[in-house]
C-alpha cells in the first residue's frame, strides 16, 4: 500500500477507463445474493422463451413494478427475452425455488430462436389471465407483467426493462391465512458470484 493512498486498507478502483469485464465482475461478485427473475416471453412463432436474469429487483409498489437489466449480445443484437418483450410488451416473471437450480441454470443456454427452453427442460406451461404469455407451471411465484418502459443505460450495452405487475400468483403453501408470505416455507434461489448460487440462510431479527 502506498503512503499517499487516499483510502488506506482499501484497494481503490476508479471506474474511469475500467474494463467493462472488470466492472461486471466487481458488481456481480460484490452485490450478492441477488434475486433471480425467471422470465417467460412469447416468440413471434408462438413458442415460449425462458431465461434467468439476476440484475433484477422490485422498484415500486404503487403500482407494483419490477426492473430487469438485460445486456445486449456482443454483436449489439438483443437477447431473445429483450427482443420478445419489446415486440409484444408482455412477460411473466417467475421466482424460483432452491430445487429449481439445475433448470434455472440450464435455461440460460443460448438456443436458436424458435427452440423453446421450456420444452428442452421438459417443463409445463399454464395460461395466464392478463397477458398472452403463459406461466411456468410449478414455479413458486408467477408475476404477469406488462412492459412499462425500456431505458438505455450508460454506453448502450445495458437496457433496463421496467415492468408493471398485473397479477401475482403465489404457491398457496407459501402464504399464511392472512395472505402474508410464510418466511419459513419460502426458499427462493439466489445468484451468488460467477457460476455460484445461494440458498436461504438463517432469518435474523434485529
Ligand atoms: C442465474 C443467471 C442470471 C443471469 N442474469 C442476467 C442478467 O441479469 N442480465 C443479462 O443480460 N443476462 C443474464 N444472464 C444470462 C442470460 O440468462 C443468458 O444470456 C440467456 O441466454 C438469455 O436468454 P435469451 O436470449 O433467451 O433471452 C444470467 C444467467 C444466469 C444463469
Amino acid at each position: 500500500m502506498h503512503l499517499n493512498d487516499p483510502s488506506p486498507g482499501y484497494l481503490s478502483l476508479p471506474c474511469e477507463g475500467m474494463d467493462d469485464s472488470m466492472a461486471y465482475r466487481l458488481l456481480t461478485s460484490l452485490i450478492v445474493p441477488r434475486p433471480i427473475a425467471w422470465v417467460c416471453t412469447l416468440e413471434e412463432s408462438g413458442s415460449v422463451n425462458l431465461a434467468p436474469f439476476s440484475s433484477f429487483n422490485y422498484v415500486a409498489h404503487s403500482p407494483p413494478m419490477l426492473a430487469i437489466n438485460i445486456n445486449r449480445n456482443e454483436d449489439g443484437s438483443l437477447k431473445d427475452t429483450a427482443r420478445n418483450l419489446q415486440a409484444n410488451k408482455e412477460c411473466v416473471v417467475q421466482l424460483c425455488r432452491q430445487s429449481d437450480l439445475a433448470a434455472v441454470h440450464a435455461s440460460a443456454a443460448a438456443l436458436p430462436p424458435g427452440q423453446s427452453e421450456v420444452q428442452e427442460l421438459g417443463m409445463h406451461l399454464v395460461p395466464s389471465q392478463h397477458v398472452r404469455v403463459p406461466r411456468l407451471d410449478g414455479a413458486a411465484v408467477q408475476m404477469e407483467c406488462r412492459l412499462d418502459q425500456v431505458v438505455d443505460l450508460g454506453r448502450g450495452v445495458n437496457q433496463l426493462h421496467i415492468l408493471e405487475v398485473l397479477a401475482f400468483h403465489v404457491d398457496s403453501s407459501l402464504m399464511d391465512e392472512k395472505g402474508r408470505v410464510n418466511l419459513e416455507a419460502y426458499r427462493p434461489l439466489a445468484r451468488w458470484a460467477g457460476p455460484y448460487y445461494a440458498q436461504r440462510g438463517d432469518i435474523l431479527l434485529p
